[in-house]
């Protein structure tokens, strides 16, 4: 499958999803949440797939949020629908994955742009990168889950403070705040990301999907976070993963995970 505004490259079992329009600061059009959606259902499916690094083309932006020139052309009535289609095909899409996603935070990661990184496992922002949700400032308010994930990573207050006063805020702060994993130099930033990436792939892959299930769960409405740990606990013990890991284990090698 080609891509008119996403680029694809494969390293080992790592892939890379490059947002592809450097000239708007890597914006949200339609075209790319589009493509994003196909983008990751193609690699959530891929066996050969093992976790995916998001990043943005060029060294300016990661995503510069949702493209406003198309903003002038929506019906008043299909705001809701607009916000609901991206959640549920891309950023929900993400966030309930299978395999691990990591956000490279290689620039500005503004509005959609944030609220795509927040989707995502794990961030892991360059020390240039400048994060927010401007959405007050068009008279808008973030409408691919930034109000929830924002409050989730870095706590209510702070994430009525950035979503009302529209600031930026540095990727130090963001550290500090907990909305990314660690900060590192620009040059660093993809290493420290397949360095962390690699080691998940070293682990059983249907525990790490079953760990992004069960933590998942306890944001949830009306799913009991514990219960659903409890199931896949029970879960993992019907897998060869498992025997695999305690034979290697106790015959002292490390173990070869199939993902079975
Ligand atoms: N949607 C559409 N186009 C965007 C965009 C967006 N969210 N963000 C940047 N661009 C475009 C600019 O219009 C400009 O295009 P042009 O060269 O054809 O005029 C190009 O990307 C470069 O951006 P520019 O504003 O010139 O860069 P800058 O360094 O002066 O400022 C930002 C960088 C990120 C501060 C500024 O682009 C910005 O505020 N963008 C919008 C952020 C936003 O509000 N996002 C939330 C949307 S809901």
């Amino acid at each position: 499958m080609s891509f008119q505004n996403l680029l694809i490259e494969n390293k080992g079992r790592i892939q890379y999803i490059t947002i592809n329009r450097e000239s708007k600061l890597n914006a949200l059009n339609k075209a790319t949440i589009a493509e994003l959606h196909t983008a990751f259902s193609d690699a959530f499916n891929n066996p050969g797939v093992g976790g995916i690094i998001i990043t943005g083309a060029g060294q300016k932006a990661f995503v510069a949020g949702a493209d406003i020139s198309e903003f002038n052309n929506i019906d008043a009535g299909n705001g809701g629908e607009i916000a609901r289609n991206g959640q549920k095909n891309v950023f929900d899409l993400i966030e309930n994955g299978s395999k691990p996603v990591i956000a490279a935070i290689n620039g500005f990661a503004l509005g959609g742009g944030l609220e795509l990184a927040m989707a995502c496992h794990i961030r892991i922002a360059a020390d240039t990168a400048k994060m927010g949700l401007p959405e007050v400032t068009l008279g808008l308010i973030p409408g691919y889950g930034g109000t929830q994930r924002l409050a989730q990573l870095a706590g209510k207050g702070k994430a009525l403070e950035m979503i009302m006063t529209a600031d930026m805020i540095t990727a130090a702060d963001a550290l500090q705040c907990r909305l990314v994993n660690h900060v590192v130099s620009q040059d660093e930033l993809l290493n420290k990301a397949e360095e962390i990436l690699n080691k998940i792939l070293l682990r059983a892959p249907l525990a790490i999907a079953s760990a992004i299930t069960a933590v998942n769960a306890g944001f949830k409405d009306g799913v009991n976070g514990f219960e659903t740990e409890i199931q896949a606990f029970e879960n993992a013990f019907k897998t060869k993963d498992l025997q695999e890991g305690i034979a290697a284990f106790m015959e002292k090698r490390k173990p070869e995970f199939k993902g079975e």
